[in-house]
């Protein structure tokens, strides 16, 4: 998989890009990711980018030729050109499923109040959003996506990993325990330690389910659901009405 970022801060990528998971799929190559600077694209002696809103108003707009000068050649290469803007859809993990499964991705990172509408309807395939509050830039929401989408990428981390994802199961994932088996008095839950790996899958699935129950009910209207799921809901929801 390859990524491409376009953005006014490439000094925002460095350590993060250079750290942990991602960091190892890039050095295995994995996934590739250049970073272009904008503003080497900017106009005349000062290399601007950016101008005031025709109409008036506070703030600054990105003008569309140093965007085009930095993007026209990834739409060449193939790219699929993702703009981070709060007006995109929102991230998900299906979202990122889709995003993982194209081969090139060029991420856009807005900055000031935007760039020119010209830019937005001519030079970007999609837009995509990392939640309802607005940040400075698309940087961070751009890492964030990398993050999402490359995790998902064959070999990044184990494939099991994101099966029992929290999201990928539809329901929010069981609470885990390591050593020691008791800290500050509270112990590891004994079937844990039981070795009986039917039992722990029940008790992790109950888990799982009041956990949801608890904190996300929403999502237990798309959750795909057994009747033995269904049952387990209903003595979750009893304990919880008699507690
Ligand atoms: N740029 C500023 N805020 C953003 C957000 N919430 N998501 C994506 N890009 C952004």
């Amino acid at each position: 998989m390859r990524i491409d970022i376009v953005t006014l801060f490439p000094e925002v990528f460095d350590v993060p890009l250079r750290t942990s998971v991602i960091g190892r799929a890039l050095e295995r190559g994995l996934v590739e990711v250049s970073v272009h600077d904008l503003r080497e694209h900017g106009l005349g002696r000062h290399r601007s980018v950016d101008d005031y809103p025709y109409g008036g108003g506070a703030g600054m707009v990105l003008r569309p030729e140093p965007l085009a000068a930095a993007i026209d050649p990834l739409r060449r290469a193939g790219a699929h050109v993702v703009l981070l803007d709060p007006a995109g859809e929102r991230l998900s993990d299906g979202l990122a499923r889709v995003l993982a499964g194209i081969p090139h991705l060029a991420l856009v990172c807005g900055r000031y109040e935007g760039l020119d509408e010209r830019a937005r309807t001519s030079l970007v395939d999609r837009e995509v959003s990392i939640g309802d509050y607005v940040l400075t830039g698309g940087e961070l929401p751009a890492l964030v996506l990398i993050d999402a989408v490359a995790r998902l990428v064959p070999g990044v981390i184990e494939a099991a990993s994101h099966e029992s994802d929290s999201f990928a199961t539809g329901l929010l994932e069981h609470p885990q325990y390591t050593r020691p088996e008791a800290f500050r008095e509270m112990e590891v839950p004994g079937v844990l330690l039981s070795g009986h790996h039917g039992e722990v899958a029940r008790w992790r699935r109950r888990e799982s389910l009041r956990r949801t129950l608890e904190r996300r009910p929403d999502l237990l209207e798309t959750a795909d659901l057994s009747d033995e799921d269904r049952r387990t809901l209903d003595e979750l929801g009893h304990e919880a009405d008699h507690a």
